[in-house]
């Protein structure tokens, strides 16, 4: 049966900890599997801007032997030129892997339903899922345990937010969220997100204050205020995130060696000053070269459910 990578439900606790070992693996070589994707195509179907998730999926695709076909949004126009279903049944006859960045969460499912091969969410309005897996395994790579540490997440409870709730309750990290009043993360979400901790003895907290949030926090993690497609929000939403800055006065409170994160793209003096950014603290872009590691492993993962192939990493 064919697998997908819509949201961090379909995946279990035991396959995600498999995927990061396998990126561990991957990471140490670049042309470990290189055949892997031999006579592959993945497709990416792409209806909004991307830098490091096209960029990440294509080299991490050639890396492993495939081949890829960039589809933008003027090339497709899902759901207007031509019905989301019937896309996605013409892509399973040419294509090995859908790769899917859509405005509306049910476009990539609608994607998914229809397909014959695998479709994996590469961001929609409800999540990031591809980005949470890159971060708590950033996580993991920095402290070498996710054991009685705590990610701060400030700003929007937005796509990022979701996916990193689910990430972390399933992998056993610690969350402390503050947004804004009218800015909380989705509720049903969240109320997965907590049942899913209470498995693996975490908690979620969410609040509207930030300088509670970084309290002794090991990760401090922080996203753009306005996302792709809230454009018109602007100025509102600037108004609404003041004092939901990450600078030198919330990360005082912080764990001494805590760490930065970010998804990127990121607005120096919004929502994070330059000198928290560009600090020793910060692990921005390996969080960015950890996402090419990762996908490669989901991908892998992915295609050898369909093919029954067993990956073996090394011990
Ligand atoms: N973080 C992330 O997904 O970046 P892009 O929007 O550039 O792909
Ligand atoms: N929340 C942001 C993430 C960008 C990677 C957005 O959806 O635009």
């Amino acid at each position: 049966m064919k697998r997908d990578f819509i949201t961090e439900y379909d995946l279990t606790t035991k396959e995600m900890a498999g995927i990061f070992r396998l990126t561990a693996e991957l990471k140490k070589s670049k042309s470990r599997f290189s055949n892997h994707l031999k006579n592959k195509t993945v497709g990416l179907v792409f209806q909004k801007p991307s830098l490091r998730t096209r960029v990440s999926f294509e080299v991490g695709i050639r890396q492993l032997g495939g081949n890829c076909i960039y589809l933008g949004p003027d090339e497709i126009n899902l759901g207007k030129r031509e019905s989301t279903a019937d896309v996605a049944q013409v892509l399973s006859r040419y294509l090995d892997v859908i790769v899917a960045r859509v405005f509306s969460h049910q476009d990539v499912v609608g994607l998914a339903k229809h397909a014959t091969i695998p479709v994996i969410n590469g961001l929609c309005d409800l999540y990031h899922p591809c980005q949470a897996m890159t971060d708590v395994y950033s996580v993991l790579e920095k402290f070498g345990t996710l054991k009685n540490k705590t990610l701060a997440y400030i700003g929007d409870g937005n796509n990022v937010c979701h996916s990193l709730m689910l990430v972390c309750a399933k992998m056993g990290l610690n969350m402390t969220i503050a947004t804004p009043v009218n800015y909380e993360p989705n509720e049903e979400i969240l109320e997965t997100a907590r049942q899913l901790a209470h498995e693996t003895g975490v908690s979620i907290s969410v609040s509207h204050d930030p300088k509670r949030a970084v309290e002794g926090a090991h990760v401090i993690y922080s996203d753009v205020w306005v996302s792709m497609g809230q454009e018109d929000e602007t100025q509102k939403r600037l108004k609404d995130f003041e004092g939901f800055q990450i600078n030198g006065d919330l990360t005082s409170r912080a764990n001494r060696n805590y760490i930065f994160m970010h998804c990127l793209p990121a607005h120096r003096g919004q929502e994070v000053t330059a000198d928290v950014i560009d600090s020793k603290h910060s692990i921005i872009f390996d969080q960015a070269e950890n996402r090419l590691h990762v996908q490669k492993a989901i991908l892998m993962f992915l295609l050898d459910q369909k093919t029954k192939v067993k990956i073996r990493t090394k011990k």
